[in-house]
């Protein structure tokens, strides 16, 4: 895998941060600090630029709002999601849909279809957080990375593989919640990434899918297990 002068860290369960290399800093998630994978010397971010948020969970919003406000990030997700952090303060919201591409710091990001629900607590209120979503994030360098978010495996996955061409996949395989490995292995057909990067296992007890159990199963494609902290 060659992310031609790009950085990307496993921030633990789906949250990953990428520098590119002009030299910004995205978040693709916004759970760091109450990441109990997250290793304590990440939990001290320097700087965000873009922040991505996939839907509206806890486990991938949960420390959204103060990371928000604290760095005053561009902050992309769903519109509806985009619109509630905006009602809690959020000053720099660029909320987009499925389908759609839009220039953020110095990538272009592509909002895609994810399986999925999306409730957000707000508050011990559970409301409408738009659908959950992927990103395909475009780097200038020509390399490609689909975040799949919180997903089942669905067809339409093809699709991204054709028109979008991810060279790397950050696809969940903990089951319970989301694909485990047998359909993230079935997800590597349909997309076909040179390279695919195992999240969102392990966190919980009930996040049971393994790397090791999905290197056994995804054939063809190059499976890099991460550990919490570690950069590629
Ligand atoms: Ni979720
Ligand atoms: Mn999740």
């Amino acid at each position: 895998m060659d992310l031609k002068g790009a950085k990307l860290t496993w921030l633990g369960h789906a949250t990953f941060r990428l520098e590119t290399p002009g030299g910004k800093t995205i978040l693709i998630e916004g759970w760091v600090m109450g990441n109990p994978k997250c290793p304590d010397k990440e939990k001290q971010l320097k700087k965000v630029d873009v922040m991505l948020c996939t839907h509206g969970h806890r486990d991938h919003i949960g420390d959204a709002l103060e990371i928000a406000k604290k760095f005053n990030p561009t902050v992309v997700g769903m519109v509806e999601l985009c619109d509630w952090m905006e009602l809690k303060g959020v000053k720099n919201v660029s909320g987009m849909n499925k389908g759609g591409t839009q220039t953020v710091g110095d990538i272009r990001v592509t909002c895609v279809h994810a399986v999925h629900s999306s409730g957000i607590d707000d508050d011990g209120k559970m409301i409408y957080g738009a659908e959950a979503c992927g990103f395909v994030i475009h780097l200038d360098n020509g390399v490609r990375l689909y975040h799949a978010g919180d997903t089942a495996v669905f067809g339409d996955m093809a699709i991204i593989g054709e028109l979008y061409s991810p060279d790397i996949a950050l696809l969940p395989i903990g089951d319970h919640y989301t694909m485990s490995p047998r359909e993230a292995a079935y997800a590597c057909k349909l997309l076909k990434p040179k390279t695919v990067i195992p999240m969102h296992y392990g966190t919980f007890p009930v996040l049971t899918g393994t790397p090791a159990e999905f290197k056994k199963l995804a054939q063809g494609v190059e499976v890099i297990e991460m550990t919490p902290g570690q950069t590629l």
